[in-house]
């Protein structure tokens, strides 16, 4: 069986507790043993990437572009066996663990070039002899704590970027996705020729690392985090950082609504909403949460909804399905607990709970009973108040809920105080462009999904869903880089600014005809 270290200067840490990962489709079958470090572990990891920091910062950015470049082709050489990996770890079907993998490929080749721009600027000067400059400098050093939904995509756009600009690495990814995260750093570092230090890997708990990155930030060995995960997690590690006078890039939780209006196509907002309430489980970020939809096609889309979710193929995620098992047992025990918030103002279509032979499902392919497979579910009604309406359910459950004005459906869709992710499907150019003004979210489809954003589009959320930083494309450049400006006089004297500065004399009372 595969065992699984953390890896510190390019060395496996032995010493710590063993956890067994197991197969979400088939709980009997063990993935990977892992063996987990402690706060000093990820301390000591903080350390060795501080003490690699300088020598990587040296090497020319476009070296480090051409590193990017060659990880991203060893990755795309090895799609199918990551993918592979992502679907045993985690219970994503097949096509979209190949989708998360074209991701790394994707924030490769945008990142491979910025080696060669990662641009400062020459600016003019108000005096004489004298020239003004702005240059990009690394952050330093960069805790990265990745959830387990997105095992690889994700942390490739902290980690790519954060390299590209001369940052070293701490990652510490989830503990139930380890194969995918071994196989990852792998190819990260034998494939980019990266030096021992610059990406260092800690498999551990969640309070251990907490720990471990208040020692490593009090030592002064952590300067920026890089946190994807839930809301409440995200405010500790704000409240944490915010200490040393850091501010983490946070991607948290979202509570995305889609709005259907008269004039949308019912067809595609169906698939929209198939896609986006029930992919991946339901266990995105950008997942679906409610459907707001105008109190006109309610039934008619209802109807076309719960058909769609009845004739959808659950099951076995190597196959060919829309959903397979929920992430671990961690998050099917929460799950439950969502269940338990339907009120009998609620009508929930289709049966609720774990599949098993008591609990069957029509078209299930493969044997549902051995894995954490859950029936997808409708609760149509929900309202602000209840719970099922404001909060993050991290699974395959999605509310429906009617509006009859375009205000109301955006005071609906803004409610929950998340602002990840939002859609509308309408052939109202007015309404599409009244809905991007006034939602609260930091992305917006029109007439497509909540999920499925590309990765070169800034990502990120208001409110609950994070604290305004955005990653991707040039606009995570501002996350792992700090501006520095420059002025260099060469005119031989001491020239104040604002003091020494020539005035040509202005005829302020000139008036034209006079
Ligand atoms: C996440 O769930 O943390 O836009 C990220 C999407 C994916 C990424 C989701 N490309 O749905």
């Amino acid at each position: 069986m595969t065992q699984i270290t953390s890896i510190i200067d390019g060395k496996p840490v032995t010493g710590g507790r063993r956890v067994a990962s197991t197969n979400p489709a088939n709980l009997a079958e063990v993935v990977a043993e892992v063996v987990e470090g402690d706060a000093d572990t990820f301390a000591a990891a903080a350390a060795s990437a501080k003490r690699a920091q300088q020598a990587w910062a040296d090497i020319p950015a476009p070296v480090r572009g051409r590193a990017i470049a060659h990880i991203g082709r060893v990755v795309e050489a090895n799609a199918e066996a990551l993918a592979r990996l992502v679907t045993r770890d985690i219970g994503k079907p097949y096509a979209e663990a190949l989708g998360e993998v074209r991701e790394i490929v994707d924030t490769c080749d945008f990142f491979l070039g910025e080696g060669r721009r990662l641009y400062g600027q020459t600016v003019p000067s108000e005096m004489p002899d004298k020239q003004l400059f702005t240059f990009r400098n690394p952050v330093g050093t960069v805790a990265v704590i990745t959830a387990g939904n997105f095992p690889v995509a994700v942390p490739s756009w902290y980690i790519v970027p954060a390299l590209l600009a001369g940052n070293t690495i701490v990652w510490k990814p989830a503990e139930y996705s380890p194969a995918a995260s071994a196989a990852f750093h792998e190819l990260f570092v034998r494939g980019g020729g990266l030096p021992d230090g610059v990406f260092n890997v800690v498999y551990a708990d969640g309070p251990a690392t907490f720990t471990g990155l208040e020692q490593a930030l009090e030592a002064r060995h952590i300067d920026k985090v890089g946190f994807t995960g839930s809301s409440a997690v995200g405010k500790l590690i704000g409240e944490l950082t915010g200490r040393h006078l850091q501010t983490a890039c946070l991607e948290l939780g979202g509570k995305n609504p889609l709005v259907v209006t008269p004039s949308a196509d019912l067809d595609l907002a169906v698939e929209g909403a198939l896609f986006s309430g029930f992919g991946t489980a339901g266990q995105r970020c950008t997942s679906l949460g409610t459907v707001i939809v105008h109190e006109s096609v309610h039934d008619d889309f209802l109807a076309r909804f719960t058909k769609a979710v009845e004739n959808a193929v659950v099951g076995d995620p190597a196959g060919d399905v829309l959903m397979g098992p929920l992430l671990d047992q961690k998050f099917a025990d929460r799950y439950e607990e969502y269940l338990s918030w339907v009120q009998p103002h609620h009508t929930v279509h289709g049966a609720t709970g774990r599949i098993t032979a008591d609990n069957a499902r029509a078209g299930v392919s493969g044997d549902a009973s051995n894995g954490l497979f859950y029936h997808p579910v409708i609760v149509d009604g929900v309202r602000p108040g209840d719970a099922i309406f404001d909060e993050e359910t991290f699974g395959p459950m999605v509310g429906v809920t009617t509006y009859s004005t375009l205000d109301e459906a955006l005071e609906l869709a803004n409610a929950p105080g998340y602002g990840l992710s939002s859609s509308i499907y309408t052939n109202d150019p007015k309404e599409a462009f009244t809905f991007r003004r006034r939602i609260s979210a930091g992305m917006v489809s029109i007439n497509n999904s909540t999920s499925g954003a590309e990765a070169h589009l800034p990502f990120g959320g208001n409110g609950k869903s994070g604290n305004g930083s955005r990653q991707s494309g040039m606009w995570v450049l501002d996350q792992f880089t700090r501006w520095q400006s420059m002025n260099w006089d060469y005119s031989g004297k001491l020239q104040k600014a604002q003091m020494d500065v020539v005035e040509l004399e202005p005829d302020l009372d000139v008036r034209l005809g006079e």
